[in-house]
This record gives C-alpha cells, structure tokens and sequence, in this order.
C-alpha cells in the first residue's frame, strides 16, 4: 500500500476520482513548499485587466478551475487573455464597454466570478448577458447581489423569483447608492464597487465587519479613487473610473496554505516551511486562531509585493488547546473554518465556532458536511445553527478510517484529506478531483510533503 493514490471511478453520471489515504504510510511534514497563486487576487487581475486601458501582466496567477473560468467569460466578452500556463499571462483590456458574448456565460463553480463579474454586466447600457454556473452554484443565494444592484437601477432576471442563477442581465446606466450590507461579504462588497466604476457619482458599501480588501486594493492601484472610512467599515467609489492596466504579482494562497499550517501543527515531527504566502491582514484569522490554539507558528521575511503583504510561514507541530473562534475573525478566516475544525479534534479542550452561517451557502453546506464527516472519522462534533462545537481528543487523537466525500467541495475535500492522514487505516474520500478548484497541486504537494523519504 502507498501513503495516497487516486482512483478514478465513474459510478455516477460524471466521473469522479476517490483519493484514498493510508495513514500508516505517511510521517511528519518537513521540507520547504509553496502554495499556488491566490484565488481571490488571480480572479480580480483578470477581471480588472481585462476591462482595463492597455496591458496587465500577471504573474503567479493560480491555474485552478475558479480563475480559469474568469478568464474565460471576460474572453468571451473580448479581453485578450493569453496562454493562463505562461509564466507572465497578459490581458489585453478592452478599455471601454464589455462585448456582448454570443452564447451564455459560465462561471463554473465559481461564486466570486459570477458576483463580481455581474456588477460588471449591470452596468453596461443597452447590452444583454445570460449567466449560469454549475448544480453547487445555481444554488447558492444571488439575491444578496441582485437586490443592491436592483436598487442602482439593473435590471437582472433569474430563476426562483430573481434569486438564483441562471440570470438574464439587461444592462442599465446604474445610479450612485449607499449600500449598508446585513453581511461581511468580499463578493458582495466587490460586486457594487465593480458596478460603481460606470456610476456618476459615489458607491459607497458599509459591512458589519471588514470582509477581504483584494478588491479596494488593486482598484487604487488601477486608478480608481476609493475612500475608506476603516471606523464604519465603509468603501465609496468616486465614479466614474477609467482604469490603466498594471502589473500584478500574485502572492500564494493563505487559504491553501491554511491546510498545511494545520498538518503540520497536529503531525508530531513536523517542521515545514511555506513560502511566498499572502498576509493581508483581512485573510490572516486563520493565523489568529492557530496561534490562540496554542499553534507554533513564525513568519519570517516580510514583504510588500504589488501591493499586497507577503511572507513565508513557519510551522512546527505543538499541543494544540480549544479556543472559540467567532464574531469579527469568522469574515477574515472564512474559507479556513474547514481545516480548522479539523485542527479542534487534535486540541486539549473544546473549540466553539460561532456566527459561521455564511458557511452554510458555500460550495456545499460546511457545516453539515464537515460535523458528519468528522463524526465519522471517530470526533466529537455538534453541529449548531451558525457553528460547531468540537470537543478535542488531544494530542493522542486516533482518528479512525472512513469513506467520505467531498460533496464536491474544493476546501472539504482536502480538509478530509489531511484528517484522513490521522486516521487509522485507509480513509477513501469521493469526488476528491474538487481540490482542482483551487488547488490543482493539492495531491502532488500532500505526497511529497507527508510521504516518509524512501
Ligand atoms: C471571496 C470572498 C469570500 C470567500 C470566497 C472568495 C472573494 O466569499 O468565501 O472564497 O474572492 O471575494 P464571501 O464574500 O461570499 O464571504
């Protein structure tokens, strides 16, 4: 038996591969590795380059299926995208108005391209865009974008009473608005600034706490003007906005490296480093709660890279002990709570989750599907409402073997994936080809990183 392989299968209509794990194969994780390109950066330098005057070069952009999805609907409505594989990809703007595309366009799997690029779509007079996504995204809720937008003056259609995708956009000449939104939400926040950037006049959105700063970040670096009133958590684009292709150096994903920080915190042994990662600070609460976890954790070589914080992380394994992870830090650890409630199993004491509703319209419903994958592997979970409350084995947690599915969830499937390598036995988790999402390596690291030197 080797430490992981990856079976296809094709029981189902689609075919899917199962990753199967024997943990008895695996050891410590030591060494140096990096992590792709963030996702949340590599999709907003598409979309910014591709409406943008001139060329932006990006570089580092994260090869997964979400920004490869962008990519290809700003294609379709004329940006000049080159080769996503090449070292520097190049985006030809086109510096004006979109193109209408000749046929609907897809975001995949991607809620962040099809919210952000619809606040886009909403603002262009006279021009018509149909938008879908695949069965996880034509469920997720529409209506907190649909409904601000309605409000500037789009005209957007969709299924389920204008709430899910698909969706039929009309564009409009939209208005300026004062949006206070009833969540901490990036996509939501970058949707109305995108659509602001037509706007005569200010759009101004107010959260009830900071959400991810990607957006606000490169649209100054682009030339727009934003004010922003860090007391209220409020962001105002002065339109109308013509912005200048830039360069973009995409740092790695924090979120990626989120499920090495815990594998190596919870495999006695371990010392890794993780280089080149992403610390804006609107992304960094999962180094928060891992160091309140009592998680040996360093950074070292801080940098300023277009932009945008970086540095390399260092992570020894340690006791882990409970804590509560809740109100202001949930927006900045949001896509992390999966592996951190993996993390909770490995800790002395009892972790609460709290106010994590948000995570029950994600790429599949978290906190269900992370409560009953964990039971299964031998935890102690109770699922509640806007959490989980995990009652932690300790150090000498002996997770046993299950098989599992990832419900096609990028981020459930490798949080399972590093459980699995704590567990007893041979662990088998299905549609495990999701990771492709944001982390198409993710596999190829996992073997190298946690595989014993033969
Ligand atoms: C994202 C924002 C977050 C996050 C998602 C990426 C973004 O979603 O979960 O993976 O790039 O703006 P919400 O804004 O809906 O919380």
């Amino acid at each position: 038996m080797t430490f992981l392989q990856l079976i296809d299968q094709a029981p189902h209509q689609t075919p899917h591969k199962t990753l199967e794990i024997d943990s008895a194969q695996g050891g410590p994780l030591t060494g140096t590795i990096t992590v792709p390109g963030d996702k949340s950066i590599s999709h907003r330098s598409l979309m910014l380059g591709a409406i943008a005057h001139g060329t932006t070069r990006i570089k580092g952009l994260l090869l997964g299926e979400d920004p490869r999805s962008t990519a290809a609907c700003f294609s379709a409505m004329g940006a000049k995208i080159s080769d996503l594989e090449d070292e520097w990809v190049t985006v030809d703007g086109i510096g004006g108005s979109l193109q209408e595309p000749d046929d609907v366009l897809d975001a995949g799997n991607s809620g962040t391209t099809l919210r952000l690029m619809l606040g886009l779509l909403a603002a262009q007079p006279g021009k018509f865009f149909a938008v879908t996504g695949d069965g996880s995204l034509r469920s997720r809720p529409m209506k907190r974008v649909i409904a601000p937008l309605t409000q500037m003056g789009a005209t957007i259609a969709g299924k389920a009473d204008n709430t899910l995708a698909p969706l039929g956009i009309q564009g409009q000449q939209l208005r300026p608005f004062h949006y206070h939104s009833p969540i901490a939400s990036a996509q939501v926040k970058s949707c109305l600034l995108l659509a602001g950037l037509s706007v005569k006049g200010d759009t101004t959105v107010t959260e009830p706490s900071l959400s991810r700063d990607h957006s606000e970040r490169m649209l100054k670096a682009f030339g727009a003007k934003l004010s922003i009133d860090a007391a209220t958590h409020s962001v105002t684009l002065h339109g109308p906005a013509q912005l200048t292709g830039q360069t973009v150096i995409v740092p790695g994903d924090i979120s990626s490296a989120a499920f090495w920080l815990v594998a190596a915190a919870i495999t006695p042994g371990s010392d890794l480093l993780i280089e080149n990662v992403g610390i804006n600070p609107t992304r960094t609460g999962v180094l928060d709660a891992l160091k309140a976890m009592n998680a040996d954790i360093t950074l070292e070589n801080e940098r300023d890279v277009t932009g945008e914080p970086v540095a390399d992380l260092r992570v020894r394994h340690s006791q882990l002990q409970g804590c509560h992870i809740g109100g202001d830090l949930i927006p900045r650890l949001i896509d992390e709570v999966p592996i951190l409630a993996v993390a909770a199993l490995f800790a002395e004491g009892t972790t609460t989750i709290t106010d994590a509703a948000e995570l029950r319209v994600k790429e599949s419903d978290r906190l269900a599907v992370m409560a009953a994958a964990l039971t299964q592997l031998g935890g102690s979970v109770i699922e509640q409402s806007e959490g989980m409350e995990i009652t932690g084995m300790g150090q000498r947690a002996q997770l046993k073997a299950a098989t599992l599915d990832s419900y096609t969830d990028h981020r459930i499937a490798m949080a399972l994936a590093i459980a699995a390598t704590r567990a007893t036995g041979k662990t088998s988790i299905h549609r495990a080809e999701a990771a492709a999402v944001s982390y198409p390596t993710f596999v190829a690291t996992l073997e190298t990183a946690a595989a014993p030197a033969s």
